[in-house]
């Protein structure tokens, strides 16, 4: 069972820990869209949100999340606290941890920032996107879909197109689904896809109707302009053009295939814009599995700080 006192990555993750996370975010879920409640999910302690990049979904599916397993939750809005004054992310962390928070939920732009926090605070530090680093609860709530569609990982064909480079979520969903089984293809132009993923075990391709044939789940990425120093390709509509999972693209993936993202998504750039809303898009399901997901997370977090002293949990690195 899943038994740590922080989840900065899915890296280290066993197969156990995976799907204790599954079976317990897929019980969440149900009491979810029930609107229900059962007493025994319920806990008490405190959350904070700590974004120091903006998010949508991340972000407020944790607040509902924790609110929906009983957590106080507050946010502190960093482009209005004293961060704005030159006060230093460790300083911002203690100043929270001393306000007794169980559980800091935090965003930022450099990767190992989680990492940094989880050996000097008391909470416990949930990794919600670290650069292009990790961004583990994305990951786990998109494998918990692909087990929700496909039953299994068991030789699945994951083919993750696009802004590789750049991606926490390319990553952690790589170190995750390749701990459940499956194959992984990453599809997108040479200057977007890191040549290290091929000596840890994934396909490189960079002709997407090549990647995609065959694929059990084809997976869209954000072009992440804003991480981007220098252009990486000529446009975006030359990039939709050699690059966009379009419907005649996805035709050659394997008959029930599903297409993921993420999200937000530039629609007509990484994905044709009709395909967003199309019958195997997963997109909207994503969103409420994150809530679920994240309940679960938050749920095995807590027992494990009751369980356990600091010392005793152990940490991803
Ligand atoms: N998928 C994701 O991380 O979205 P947000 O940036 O909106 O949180």
């Amino acid at each position: 069972m899943f038994n740590r006192k922080d989840l900065l990555g899915t890296k280290d993750l066993t197969k156990d820990e995976l799907f204790d996370l599954f079976k317990l975010a897929n019980q969440m879920k149900k009491h979810l869209l029930d609107r229900t409640v059962n007493n025994e999910l319920i806990l008490t302690g405190n959350m904070t949100t700590l974004f120091y990049e903006n998010s949508t979904r991340t972000k407020h599916s944790f607040t509902a999340a924790g609110q929906n397993v009983g957590l106080n939750v507050s946010d502190l809005a960093v482009g209005t606290s004293s961060v704005k004054k030159g006060e230093s992310l460790y300083d911002t962390a203690a100043t929270i941890d001393a306000m007794c928070m169980d559980i800091i939920v935090i965003r930022h732009s450099s990767s190992g920032t989680p990492h940094f926090l989880a050996n000097n605070v008391q909470a416990s530090i949930i990794n919600a996107g670290d650069g292009i680093n990790e961004h583990p609860t994305q990951a786990l709530l998109d494998c918990m879909t692909i087990l929700e569609k496909k039953g299994s990982f068991d030789g699945l064909n994951v083919c993750i197109t696009g802004d590789i480079i750049h991606s926490r979520v390319a990553k952690s969903n790589f170190y995750a689904l390749k701990t459940l089984g499956a194959n992984i293809t990453f599809a997108g132009p040479n200057t977007l896809l890191p040549k290290s993923m091929k000596k840890l075990g994934a396909t490189i391709c960079y002709d997407i109707k090549e990647a995609v044939k065959n694929a059990d789940v084809v997976m869209g990425l954000r072009v992440q302009l804003e991480r981007q120093k220098n252009g990486a390709f000529p446009d975006l509509r030359e990039y939709h053009r050699h690059f966009g999972i379009t419907e005649e693209i996805f035709r050659l993936a394997k008959k029930n295939a599903i297409l993921m993202h993420p999200a937000p998504v530039n629609r007509g750039v990484e994905i044709q814009s009709c395909m967003v809303e199309a019958p195997f898009s997963t997109i909207k399901e994503q969103v409420t599995n994150g809530v679920a997901m994240r309940m679960a997370i938050i749920k095995r977090i807590m027992e494990a700080r009751k369980k356990s002293t600091q010392n005793e949990l152990r940490r991803i690195i």
